[in-house]
């Protein structure tokens, strides 16, 4: 065929990824690697211990791609590569093996913006037109944005402290919940909202913060503090160690899980109203598009889907696989890219990533 192939490669964070899909984004070959497990024994990223594992896979995770699609690296139009933003060490395992592959087959580079990636990927989904709104939350962002186009963005707000789904992970942890044997494989965010089911939020509710602070920015630290103290009180009267709660712990799950959950709606709410109050939304089917590692989260989707409903938006949120980080999304913006000529650098660039 003469559609032109793209070879997408992430390395931005705990995830060794890439695809290669056809200028339709069909996905003719992709492999995954996750670090996932070990970062959770460590209770949390290690920067280096990302970087060496990324370096143990890019190879394979490349070729393993490549082999399953059945294209040899000849026939690709294009590489494109995540690289900002993420953990400088692991971007630059994904950056240099990108150099040095676009070197050896004299292939054009596309640098990509792994949120960007993010907030399109459901247009390799279905056809979803800009303008529309688009909601990223996961383990080290949240923003709301009005996508404008593959290389326009208008921010409207992002993470002053941590990102909810590092909320979650700290509350996760501070219960020592991957003790929980029903637990012990989930990330921090699973394990909150496993446990939450059975809780009962009133019991430990706190205000949700930032309400007088006219943006659309996020605070999620204030939670993290808040329910940290909260089980530290609740350790004290039940005269336990810290880590082995025995009575509230699905109340707190379910407090903190409310907490973050109203977070985001009262924010994305005034991101809503500001878009209809400047017509930056279509008035024919406006979208509000939710990603992330932490879109998965049910309780976060009913919420948010009342709000949209409220506000007569679509709610659109990509099946888990594509919500969070792997080659795919990468190797998609780069086909959007190529399609409009944005941002494609020659094979012999000798400087294209640089460190935040
Ligand atoms: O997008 P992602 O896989 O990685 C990045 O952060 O880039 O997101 C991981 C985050 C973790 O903080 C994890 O606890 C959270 O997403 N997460 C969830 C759920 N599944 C994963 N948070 C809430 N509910 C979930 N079901
Ligand atoms: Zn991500």
């Amino acid at each position: 065929s003469h559609s032109r192939l793209v070879l997408g490669i992430e390395t931005s964070c705990d995830e060794t990824g890439a695809a290669v899909l056809d200028e339709t984004g069909c996905i003719l070959g992709e492999s995954l690697h996750s670090q996932k497990e070990v970062h959770l024994r460590n209770g949390g990223i290690i920067p280096p211990v990302a970087q060496q594992l990324h370096k143990e896979n890019i190879e394979r995770v490349v070729q393993e791609a490549l082999d399953r699609s059945g294209v040899t690296p000849d026939q690709l139009s294009a590489v494109a590569t995540t690289v900002k933003p993420g953990i400088a060490l692991s971007l630059g395992v994904g950056v240099l093996f990108s150099r040095n592959f676009v070197r050896r087959h004299d292939k054009p580079f596309i640098p990509i913006h792994h949120m960007e990636a993010h907030a399109l990927t459901v247009r390799m989904l279905r056809p979803v037109a800009f303008p529309f709104l688009v909601l990223l939350i996961s383990g080290g962002h949240s923003l709301l944005a009005v996508a404008r186009g593959v290389d326009d963005f208008l921010l409207l707000g992002r993470g002053q402290d941590v990102a909810p789904g590092d909320c979650l992970d700290k509350v996760a942890r501070r219960l020592s919940l991957i003790k929980h044997p029903e637990c012990s494989t989930l990330s921090g965010g699973q394990a909150i909202e496993l446990l939450a089911k059975d809780g009962d939020w009133k019991k430990f509710a706190i205000q949700t913060p930032m309400g007088r602070i006219r943006n659309c920015c996020f605070s999620f630290a204030g939670i993290t503090s808040h329910m940290t103290s909260k089980i530290i009180k609740m350790e004290a009267e039940e005269g336990v160690e810290a880590g082995t709660l025995l009575s509230c712990v699905n109340d707190i799950a379910a407090a903190t899980q409310h907490a973050v959950a109203c977070n985001l709606t009262k924010r994305t709410h005034r991101a809503i109203l500001f878009c209809k109050a400047n017509n930056l939304l279509p008035s024919e089917n406006p979208t509000l598009v939710l990603s992330g590692g932490v879109a998965s989260n049910e309780y976060i989707r009913k919420a948010l889907s009342i709000i949209t409903e409220e506000t007569g938006l679509h709610l659109l949120c990509p099946p888990a696989e594509f919500c969070t980080d792997n080659g795919v999304m990468i190797a998609w913006n780069g086909v959007e890219r190529l399609r409009e000529g944005l941002g494609i650098l020659p094979p012999n660039v000798d400087v294209f990533y640089e460190p935040k």
